[in-house]
């Protein structure tokens, strides 16, 4: 591989969608962010400035980190963030991945304007496991906020109560014609006829998973968080915030006399409020030549339908099809021997609201506050990075290295739910030897509503080898386990009122932030940190900090 060189000034930058103007934390003064470009086997510097007055901080969503999680980027988890007027070189190299990742802020909820595509090309020479696109699209959903996200959260927090929803969906930053003020920024993907477009598609909003159709195409996946998959066809997509998803379009044969809208709208099963609107781009077939200019205009428009919003058998349907490719250059390498078995619950709950600067506070006595919890531990984010506090030694008063992993409260979905949804608060850690072969079952609790939880875990890929509806049952679900061709990923939902049962061999020395990929369940405390302690070789211990970490 080479070394590749690339400078991120976050600055800040004016953006008008939807008629409303606001100057927002860009990318290089770019919205979304640029896109980097690398090979795997490539190292990859890239200097981030901060320009704006907040603290910034980016995670590279996806990439494995082997022994370099000091360039991983989640705020006080594996460094102190980028101060006004600093800088810091991220510095990692690829090993073994390609495919389509993003970059995006991971500090408070920045990331709805940070964000950018990642595109990790296979090493020279080397092909795809499917026939070559005649061209590369990627395709980033976001949320637009005609507020200020940084003042939607500090609100929440301070009431207690659940964050504004946002505007509009975004595809590349642009809502589409179906929004009020907003036909002019849509996203156009012209094609030719009788092509094969591959589309890269990547979900950054904040805060919800969506569907994703073209009208009258088929599209066959190909690939998910960067892993190849058993190819399919489907007329609709499902994709988590976190996850990425790539497509193969076979464009029609011939010039169709019609142009087609490409729609995103939430996947959402709880009663919660969300933002209930859809973004669209348009997919044209560029006209011949001879064609007349105006010609394209005037083509009818067709709209492509969308799976109900709570739609959870279709949900469950399209992650059954996801299979790795399991090929014999693709091998799936699922850990068939397990050395540590853990079950833990996740959930919507609630924490004692101590009214400190003038709180407001839920409930009926006003006194508690909307939270999210891994087995009822509400993790408070430290004021040091917990890699940092590792690496020297000095864990005392930052982290406990005790994280429980039996269910304080064993939920039962089938039974009443316990008057007491309280749940408390730690900084707490699971410590790991170097090697661990790891089974997490995540349980959703469903106890506060209902909504499937995006589960993202840095520094690894997992193993899906199980999902289901209703409590896990340790006796009878792990012999219908998937151990030969299991989806491999980065990011999982946790279907709500279900489980999902993850394997990883836990290979990466280093501390490891898993959370809820909906900002707003990560801001409750739906969170934690996996602590991966060194191995005997010298080739298995994380690397020395760089001189330019950031200082908290
Ligand atoms: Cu893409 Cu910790 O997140």
């Amino acid at each position: 591989g080479i070394t590749r060189h690339y400078t991120l000034e976050i600055k800040m930058h004016n953006v008008t969608r939807l008629c409303h103007t606001k100057s927002l934390v860009s990318v290089n003064g770019q919205f979304p962010g640029p896109k980097l470009i690398a090979r795997e086997g490539d190292q990859l510097l890239i200097k981030v400035v901060n320009h704006v007055p907040n603290n910034i901080s980016i995670h590279w969503h996806g990439i494995r980190q082997l022994r370099s999680g000091w360039a991983d980027g989640p705020a006080y988890i594996t460094q102190c963030p980028i101060q006004t007027g600093q800088s810091y070189v991220y510095n990692y190299t690829i090993v073994g991945q390609r495919g389509t990742l993003f970059y995006h802020a991971h500090i408070s909820w920045l990331r709805a304007t940070v964000y950018g595509p990642i595109i990790i090309l296979p090493k020279r020479g080397v092909l795809y496991p499917f026939p070559k696109p005649h061209k590369e699209v990627p395709m980033i959903f976001g949320e637009w906020f005609n507020a200020d996200p940084e003042a939607i959260i500090r609100q929440a927090t301070k009431t207690g109560g659940g964050p504004n929803v946002s505007d509009a969906y975004t595809i590349n930053g642009l809502p589409g014609p179906l929004y009020n003020c907003s036909a002019k920024d849509t996203f156009r993907l012209r094609v030719k006829p009788g092509k094969t477009y591959l589309l890269r598609l990547i979900n950054a909003a904040l805060n919800d998973e969506l569907f994703f159709s073209i009208a009258n195409h088929t599209v066959t996946v190909v690939e998910a968080d960067a892993i190849y998959v058993k190819p399919f066809e489907t007329d609709t997509v499902l994709i988590a915030p976190g996850q990425t998803t790539n497509l193969l379009l076979k464009t029609k044969p011939s010039y169709p006399s019609a142009s087609f809208l490409m729609t995103a709208r939430p996947y959402a099963t709880g009663q919660g409020t969300f933002d209930n609107s859809t973004v669209a781009g348009v997919l044209e077939y560029e006209q011949p030549k001879h064609a007349r200019r105006s010609s394209i205009k005037n083509l009818p428009l067709f709209t492509p339908v969308l799976p109900a919003l709570n739609d959870t058998n279709f949900a469950a349907k399209f992650s059954n099809k996801l299979r790795s490719l399991n090929s014999k250059r693709f091998p799936a390498n699922v850990p068939l021997k397990v050395d540590r078995k853990f079950f833990f619950t996740v959930g919507l709950g609630t924490t004692p609201c101590n009214h400190k600067n003038n709180q407001t506070c839920q409930g009926p006595t006003n006194t508690t506050m909307f939270a999210a919890s891994i087995s009822n531990i509400s993790f408070t984010m430290p004021t040091k990075a917990l890699l940092q506090s590792h690496y020297s030694g000095q864990s005392n008063g930052v982290y406990s290295p005790n994280f429980p992993w039996n269910p304080v409260v064993p939920f039962n979905y089938t039974g009443t739910p316990p008057n007491n949804t309280m749940v408390s608060t730690g900084t707490n850690v699971m410590v790991l030897r170097y090697n661990t072969s790891v089974e997490l079952v995540m349980q959703d609790t469903s106890i506060l509503g209902a909504e499937s939880h995006p589960l993202h875990l840095h520094g690894f890929n997992f193993f899906v080898v199980g999902q289901g509806f209703g409590n896990f049952d340790p006796n009878k679900d792990p012999k219908n386990f998937n151990l030969v061709d299991p989806i491999e990923r980065n990011t999982v939902g946790v279907p709500s009122g279900g489980w999902a049962a993850i394997r990883f061999l836990a290979d990466n020395p280093g501390v490891w932030f898993m959370h809820c990929h909906l900002e707003v369940h990560t801001s409750w405390g739906l969170r934690m940190a996996w602590l991966v302690l060194d191995g005997d070789k010298p080739d298995q211990k994380l690397l020395p900090p760089p001189a330019d970490l950031p200082k908290c």
